[in-house]
């Protein structure tokens, strides 16, 4: 009866990261957010950086704060009713990987950090596109954007994978959930 939705987001971490923004501009891109959809029934693709990154550390982020953020928001996201699959990795990770998870699904929004974005156009070059400044905002951007049409205190969304994707020598520690876990994801690091 009701198809799932899914939606790509992009996140960066911090506004004031930075990385160059991508030649081109997402602005023109057509955003038709899923709309009257149930608990469960959107899915909701993130990427950014590992919160660990080196590159993250160098921005004199609180690494530890930004992770547990991270975590929390991408549990609360489920807890609103969404399917959340997590992946972060950093420019030192090949882009492809965003393709090998997103392959084979329909995703409905991008929401973009660094310059993914080329890789997410290929990958789903209609899909809308939105920009995510923080990791406390994540939740927040996409419950506005994406009101569910029913209460899903009882009915919360599923982990479809929390997966960060970085070398040793440039992340101390790793978050990887892949058996749906929102308990383990709120243990924190566990690779
Ligand atoms: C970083 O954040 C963690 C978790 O909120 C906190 O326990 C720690 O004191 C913070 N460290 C600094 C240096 O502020
Ligand atoms: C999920 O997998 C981890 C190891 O990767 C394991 O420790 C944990 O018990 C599993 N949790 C569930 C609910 O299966």
């Amino acid at each position: 009866m009701n198809s799932i939705k899914n939606i790509a987001f992009f996140g960066l971490m911090g506004g004031a990261l930075a990385i160059p923004k991508p030649a081109t501009s997402q602005s023109h891109l057509k955003i038709n957010y899923p709309a009257d959809v149930g608990c469960g029934e959107v899915n909701v693709f993130y990427t950014g950086f590992p919160a660990h990154h080196q590159m993250v550390i160098d921005q004199g982020y609180n690494v530890t704060a930004v992770d547990i953020s991270l975590r929390n928001e991408a549990a609360n996201l489920i807890k609103a009713g969404f399917n959340v699959y997590v992946l972060f990795q950093g420019p030192d990770q090949p882009v492809s990987n965003i393709a090998d998870r997103m392959a084979g699904t329909q995703w409905g929004i991008d929401a973009v950090g660094w310059d993914n974005l080329h890789q997410y156009r290929e990958s789903a070059p209609l899909t809308p596109t939105v920009f995510n400044w923080g990791p406390d905002t994540l939740s927040e951007s996409i419950t506005r954007r994406v009101p569910l049409n029913e209460d899903c205190t009882n009915k919360p969304g599923k982990l479809l994978a929390y997966e960060e994707i970085c070398d040793p020598t440039l992340c101390e520690k790793i978050t990887v959930i892949t058996n749906g876990s929102l308990e383990d994801l709120l243990k924190g690091p566990n690779a």
